[in-house]
């Protein structure tokens, strides 16, 4: 009778641990691998740099892409698509469908989705110039905001639920802690229009799962995007002068420009320079189909942000260093002031995107330098030489 009752127990412990976890992960793993081959993923400003990076693994792993951009900041040599797109179909050996179309235009952008069976969005597009949007908030509300609106109440009347959105970590402000986790505090310290229109966005995303329970929103919160696709055929191609430390410092090296301006050096930092979490776009992208396949999964429900960063905070002068290194050339650079609304240091605690997406940045600071070198170099003008 004991040795029944025994042996009844493991069987028990044998169906509770192993064979429902084991059933529950076969279910899961069936209906991603199900979505990743049979699913259309709309994105939105894909030709643009993280966009277009995106792309490429989306085509990697089997999903149908239609693109959407109204090439504010994308060049097109006015052909039938903008030439990240063309270089990402000779990348991959796979077509995209493009449509110029701006997400505040409701009636164009219905047309796309009732052209289409879309199964999730992809919401790159966004003006994103921080000292442009203090002279002219107003564009930056209503082309982030205003058609962030548009674009959830076109996929709602067309039955399109799931949505990941490209957020910042410039919704936490000035940290109040390092490393930032997802449960810090946001949108209080936002310091100017581009950093609140995220904010802003990502409440409207989350009153949105609120009221409808069908809703499915990832909102990743990214934080230094740098470097390249390894080919050198697609990268970061600022018009104008650079806004961000590392086009800046790769176009110093390739000659376009005469030096680095450094912005601040009595930081309380180690060298007295600015820190960020910088994150290779490859990574980045990749973070992108773990948050896909996450909203897929039978058991998410509603809304969840994630942090994508490495969790490692490099500082300015770091940065010149290693880039000088890759490229074997010094960088000239000059010590000015700090620039109004730059913070001492800024890195995420990945963690969480660690255990829910199963993603960790696997590319270091020299990867991030040796492909925007690459880039930089095969692209002088960027996507405008070709
Ligand atoms: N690159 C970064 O450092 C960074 C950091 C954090 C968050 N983000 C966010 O990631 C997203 C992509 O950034 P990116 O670096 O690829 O920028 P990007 O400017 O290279 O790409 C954005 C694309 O959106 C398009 N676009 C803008 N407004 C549009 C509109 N109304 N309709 C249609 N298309 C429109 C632009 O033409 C561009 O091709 C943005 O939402 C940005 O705010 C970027």
């Amino acid at each position: 009778m004991i040795s029944l009752l025994y042996k009844s127990s493991y069987v028990f412990v044998l169906f509770y641990y192993a064979v429902i976890p084991l059933g529950y992960l076969t279910k899961w793993w069936v209906t991603v691998e199900k979505m990743k081959g049979n699913s259309t993923i709309l994105v939105t400003g894909g030709s643009g740099y993280v966009g277009s990076h995106t792309i490429v693994e989306l085509l990697k792993n089997n999903y149908t892409v239609i693109v959407l951009d109204n090439l504010v900041n994308s060049y097109s040599d006015g052909g039938c698509k903008p030439e990240a797109l063309k270089r990402v179909e000779e990348i991959t050996g796979e077509t995209v469908t493009f449509y110029d179309v701006d997400i505040t235009d409701r009636a164009a952008l219905d047309k796309v989705f009732k052209n289409h069976k879309i199964d999730a969005v992809m919401h790159f597009a966004a003006l994103k110039a921080v000292g442009e949007s203090v002279r002219i908030p107003l564009k930056y509300y209503q082309n982030n905001v205003g058609g962030s609106a548009i674009l959830l109440e076109v996929m709602a009347c067309n039955g399109v639920k799931n949505m990941v959105f490209s957020s910042s970590a410039t919704v936490y402000g000035d940290p109040q802690f390092l490393p930032i986790t997802e449960s810090h505090p946001t949108g209080q310290g936002c310091t100017n229009p581009y950093g609140k229109s995220k904010y802003f966005v990502e409440e409207i995303m989350k009153d949105v799962c609120t009221a409808d329970p069908d809703w499915k929103v990832i909102l990743l919160r990214y934080f230094n995007p740098v470097g390249a696709h390894e080919s050198g055929l697609i990268g970061e191609d600022p018009s104008g002068i650079p806004n961000n430390l590392m086009p800046y410092i790769a176009q110093v090296a390739v000659g376009r420009r005469d030096k680095l301006q450094v912005f601040g050096s009595d930081y309380p930092t180690p060298d007295g320079t600015g820190v960020r979490d910088y994150i290779h776009i490859t990574d980045l992208a990749i973070g992108h189909l773990k948050a896909l396949e996450r909203m897929f999964s039978p058991n998410f429900k509603s809304w969840k942000a994630y942090n994508l960063g490495t969790g490692h905070g490099y500082s300015v002068l770091d940065m010149v260093k290693a880039f000088s290194e890759v490229a074997d050339r010094p960088i000239n650079y000059e010590m000015v002031g700090r620039r109004e609304g730059d913070i001492a240091s800024c890195y995420a605690d990945a963690s969480l995107a660690k255990q829910e997406l199963n993603w960790v940045a696997t590319r270091d600071i020299k990867d991030m330098c040796r492909d925007t070198w690459n880039w930089q170099k095969k692209n002088p003008k960027g996507f405008k030489s070709s």
